[in-house]
């Protein structure tokens, strides 16, 4: 049975939402990087739920979403550099990764049984709505199958999870349209960035300093960084200038005529926009897609890392 997509403006939306959660169902969820598939992140039967909707492996840890600082402290063990991160970017878009704290409630199958635990606090106002009507975090993976493209709308996720969640909350367009940036903050040793994302390094580097970066294939670190990922059906070209015979054309800036990601060169709106049309030049059916050069500043490194993930391996 198709999954109901409810406006979350509707009255009762998000008190039926937190009833799902709260008797252990699935509920994707809007957040303002990409929809979330959540479920109560202490209930082990209903985080492994969201593995089996995913076809997720079990080894890669799902995030913690939490109302902010109060709920994160009860999770984990938060160093003087953590707690910067969240003064500066929560709620936003900025996942920490950070030793488990002793007494967490967060079950072990969502962190995928390291003693890490990842948490953010989300600033969509739906998604913060949901977590205070609630008294659990949220364990919530993007609510796409493994390794797709992830969704930033309602109709995304319906397209490829309808039949396996009981209810799709609806917050529109996601307004920042790519992934929480991933910073490890250990207890001792440097901050670290796991995953590029919707926040600049160089914004977070103006508050912290230099991050670490991870040594390529360091798996026991960052467990989901597959080379493969984000991944529309179609072949990926990037740099292109000019679409081959049976490409589609995705355009960035000044080129009339084409699917673009922004026509003004701005690269807070082709994030936003990347992923839906991924998708949608995907479901034209051509067998190849090319994607213009991108420029690899702000935010520009964040969305060619994910052209790299989707064209790697074809
Ligand atoms: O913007 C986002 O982060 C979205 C929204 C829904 O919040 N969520 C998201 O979740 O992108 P997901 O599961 O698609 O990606 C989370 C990444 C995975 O690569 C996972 O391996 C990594 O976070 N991760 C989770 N827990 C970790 C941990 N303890 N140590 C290292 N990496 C971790
Ligand atoms: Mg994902």
């Amino acid at each position: 049975m198709p999954a109901p997509i409810l406006p979350a403006h509707e009255p009762d939306a998000l008190a039926r939402a937190a009833d799902i959660l709260r008797g252990g169902g699935l509920v994707a969820i809007p957040t303002e990087t990409v929809y979330g598939l959540a479920a109560d992140a202490t209930n082990a039967d209903a985080v492994a739920k969201i593995f089996a909707a995913k076809q997720r492996p079990h080894f890669n840890p799902l995030i913690a979403h939490v109302t902010g600082l109060g709920a994160a402290r009860k999770q984990a063990k938060l160093s003087d550099a953590a707690l910067t991160l969240i003064r500066n970017f929560w709620p936003g878009p900025l996942t920490i990764v950070a030793p488990r704290a002793d007494d967490a409630s967060v079950c072990d199958l969502a962190c995928a049984g390291l003693d890490t635990i990842a948490i953010r606090a989300p600033a969509h106002g739906d998604a913060r709505a949901l977590l205070s009507m609630v008294d659990f975090p949220l364990a919530a993976p993007s609510a796409n199958v493994s390794g797709h493209v992830s969704p930033t709308s309602a109709q995304h996720v319906a397209e490829e999870l309808s039949g396996v969640v009981d209810l799709i909350l609806d917050g529109g367009q996601c307004f920042v349209g790519i992934e929480s940036t991933i910073v490890a903050a250990p207890l001792d040793g440097p901050l670290t960035l796991l995953r590029l994302g919707a926040i600049p390094v160089e914004t977070i580097e103006s508050v912290v300093g230099p991050l670490a970066r991870v040594t390529k294939g360091d798996a026991t670190i960052a467990p989901g960084m597959l080379a493969r990922h984000y991944a529309p059906r179609a072949h990926l070209r990037l740099n292109a200038e000019t679409p081959r015979p049976g490409e589609a054309f995705l355009a960035f800036g000044a080129m009339s005529g084409h699917a673009n990601l922004s026509e003004s060169g701005d690269l807070t709106e082709a994030a936003a926009r990347l992923y839906a049309f991924l998708r949608a030049l995907d479901a034209t059916g051509v067998t190849g897609i090319a994607v213009a050069r991108v420029p690899e500043t702000g935010l520009g490194e964040a969305i060619n890392d994910r052209l790299k993930r989707a064209a790697e391996g074809r």
